[in-house]
């Protein structure tokens, strides 16, 4: 991976990860119905494509319990569907055990991050998070993924660029 923003703490990471057996990874966003939602939908396409399903699960999780139930916001189905992406996953709240449950968990941006951090219950949680931005390689000055809850198409057009990009990434570093 060519990647401006490589993180030796992610390297080693992804690293100690590259034999399992199985790896657990959750993607995080505030709400869990735009961003994070649509990484699981990009995330599960690519390891079904690489035929991974038995050995890489994939689950998303939000900050905030607000939306607890919900499907990812209408406009980011829409979106997602034109990539051939059906996103079915119902909001939850991130908790205390999947500090534990999961090998890695992505955060979209540093407030995530933070707020992650706040959540977790212990150190070794702590050490499972990673910036996504860690993996970006397209041409882009964002070290994040913004939130396109307040913008137009555009936003969302982004974020799914930018998923698909990192989220390519993600699955090439776990294989090599
Ligand atoms: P997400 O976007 O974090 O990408 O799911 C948001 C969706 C809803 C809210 C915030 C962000 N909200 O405050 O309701």
């Amino acid at each position: 991976m060519q990647s401006k923003n490589v993180n030796c703490r992610t390297i080693e990471l992804i690293n100690s990860l590259r034999g399992k057996e199985k790896i657990k990874m959750l993607f995080v966003c505030l709400g869990n119905i735009c961003r994070s939602p649509a990484a699981e939908g990009v995330m599960r396409r690519y390891v079904e494509e690489a035929g991974l399903e038995e050995r890489i699960e994939v689950d998303s999780a939000g900050i905030l319990s607000y939306h607890q139930g919900e499907l990812p916001d209408k406009r980011m189905r829409v979106h997602a569907s034109r990539r051939g992406l059906s996103l079915t996953h119902q909001s939850r709240p991130v908790k205390a055990a999947d500090f534990e449950d999961f090998d890695v968990i992505f955060a979209m941006d540093d407030q995530n991050v933070s707020d992650l951090r706040e959540i977790s219950p212990t150190v070794e949680g702590c050490d499972k998070i990673v910036r996504i931005s860690d993996f970006f390689t397209l041409a882009t000055t964002l070290d994040y993924i913004p939130d396109p809850y307040y913008t137009g198409a555009e936003g969302f057009e982004l974020v799914l660029d930018l998923l698909e990009n990192s989220c390519y990434n993600i699955l090439d570093s776990l294989r090599n």
